[in-house]
């Protein structure tokens, strides 16, 4: 089932050379954070490049429900009215995350401490992922939570009325629980201590610093040790979001596998928490070259060129890099099929319990069309066939999943027969432009009945 309830059937035929400007949307990660952060601000915050995809349109409407006035000024261009850290209102209704889980989890965490009750739920692929993994910490400030069996949505929450200041160390790498742990920190007095073992993506704490809030950051031998002073008055802000390099690797990975490709792809936020893609596409003999590598708005950001490389090869994936790339496997798993030898991902549990258990969607769909995938509950291996030699020609099911859906319609451009998909709909949450956009540098994608 799609999220709106109506399937969309795709086809990815083979396609030619792709060439040209891909413009991809705003981060996703950042878009959430700036209405979340503008909303706890005082005044008004200005946003521009803000990423209009379902998963951040739904944001945008819990932080109306919260008291804050948001308005979209078109063409990109969005204004906050923030209430204030500690100013949040009990919504009136039942907060709808859509598919979600950075919404859900980082308003659950702003909301967290706040003497007010809210309900959450999603679509049926949020509704079915981990929240325990945040009501724990907000726990240990003293919010209260009541939800499905095994911690799921929908649930509420109910607001710490007297939060105290916690030391949390993550358990598993989640920019997600970081920021929930850290946002739920801004309305409690004295010092909330975040200890993460592997670093994560930092836009929350850079976003914090940049709203004025006090924020540490120390690397020690438990790892990274993030400390927030608390009840600071949070000051609006202007902010130029980057583009989503999590988007960017569909046109990039599909550049690299379409016989002839050469593509530009300007202004990627290149946060070093997010770029292990790019460094792990390298090693695998990537024709990927970085342009006008500057600063924007506290972001690293770079135009990135992307070439056909036709001696792509498998490489083992180091697992310290997990985190920085996490939701890029579904796309590196397409470009290790087009790969010679083997490429083999370790220490990758976490995206068994993305929008999708992403091992074993993408692992079901290379397999039905002519690529060996053999797999463990944390790692797996893609036996690569060379970039001629990939057969395609099967339906894969995107599982209600964006990334799963993308990367099945990059892998069509350049297998033999074309590949299908149940259900492109999922797309339109982090990358609503991604078909036109295609199919302006050349994919011959298709809407049509499976
Ligand atoms: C995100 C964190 C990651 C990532 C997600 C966005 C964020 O999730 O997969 O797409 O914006 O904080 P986890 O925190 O679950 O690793």
């Amino acid at each position: 089932m799609s999220a709106h309830g109506i399937p969309i059937p795709m086809m990815s035929y083979p396609c030619g050379p792709i060439k040209g400007e891909a413009c991809i949307p705003g981060d996703k990660s950042i878009s959430h954070r700036s209405l979340i952060l503008g909303a706890l601000a005082i005044g008004e915050t200005r946003i521009s490049g803000l990423l209009e995809g379902d998963d951040v349109l739904d944001t945008a409407e819990a932080m109306r429900a919260f008291g804050a006035e948001v308005t979209d000024l078109g063409g990109g261009e969005w204004s906050v009215h923030g209430v204030g850290v500690g100013g949040f209102c009990e919504p009136d209704n039942i907060i709808d995350c859509g598919n979600s889980g950075t919404g859900v989890r980082l308003i659950m965490g702003a909301m967290a401490t706040s003497a007010i009750t809210a309900t959450f739920t999603g679509d049926a692929s949020l509704n079915s992922r981990p929240m325990a993994r945040v009501t724990d910490p907000i726990a240990l400030f003293g919010a209260q939570s009541i939800g499905r069996t095994g911690g799921r949505l929908p649930m509420t929450i109910i607001g710490a009325v007297d939060p105290v200041p916690i030391r949390y160390v993550v358990p598993m790498p989640s920019a997600q629980v970081k920021s929930a742990v850290l946002l739920a920190g801004l309305n409690v007095p004295g010092k909330t201590v975040v200890v993460e073992k592997e670093a994560t993506r930092d836009h929350t704490e850079r976003m914090l610093v940049g709203f004025g809030a006090e924020v540490t950051v120390e690397d020690t031998l438990e790892g990274r040790v993030i400390t927030l002073t608390g009840q600071p008055e949070l000051r609006p802000q202007t902010i130029l979001v980057p583009r989503d390099p999590s988007s960017a690797a569909f046109p990039v990975c599909a550049a690299l596998i379409t016989e002839g490709s050469d593509v530009l792809v300007p202004n990627i936020g290149l946060n070093p928490t997010r770029a292990g893609l790019f460094a792990t596409l390298r090693e695998m003999g990537a024709d990927l070259t970085f342009e006008n590598e500057r600063e924007e708005g506290g972001e690293p950001v770079a135009d990135l060129r992307s070439r056909f490389s036709p001696h792509l090869k498998g490489i083992d994936v180091d697992s310290n890099r997990a985190a920085s790339m996490i939701d890029e496997y579904p796309i590196l798993s397409v470009v290790a099929a087009f790969a010679e030898g083997s490429t083999v991902m370790k220490g990758v549990k976490e995206l068994r319990v993305k929008e999708s258990d992403r091992i074993d969607a993408m692992a079901t769909g290379l397999r039905k069309n002519g690529v060996d995938v053999d797999e463990g509950e944390d790692w797996w291996i893609v036996h690569g066939r060379g970039h001629s030699n990939v057969r395609g020609g099967a339906i894969c099911e995107s599982h209600l999943d964006h990334r799963i859906a993308m990367s099945f319609m990059v892998m069509g451009m350049a297998t033999q027969n074309p590949v299908g998909l149940d259900d492109g709909s999922p797309i339109a949450t982090s990358f609503p432009i991604f078909e036109r956009l295609m199919s302006s540098l050349g994919a011959d994608l298709k809407r049509s009945k499976p």
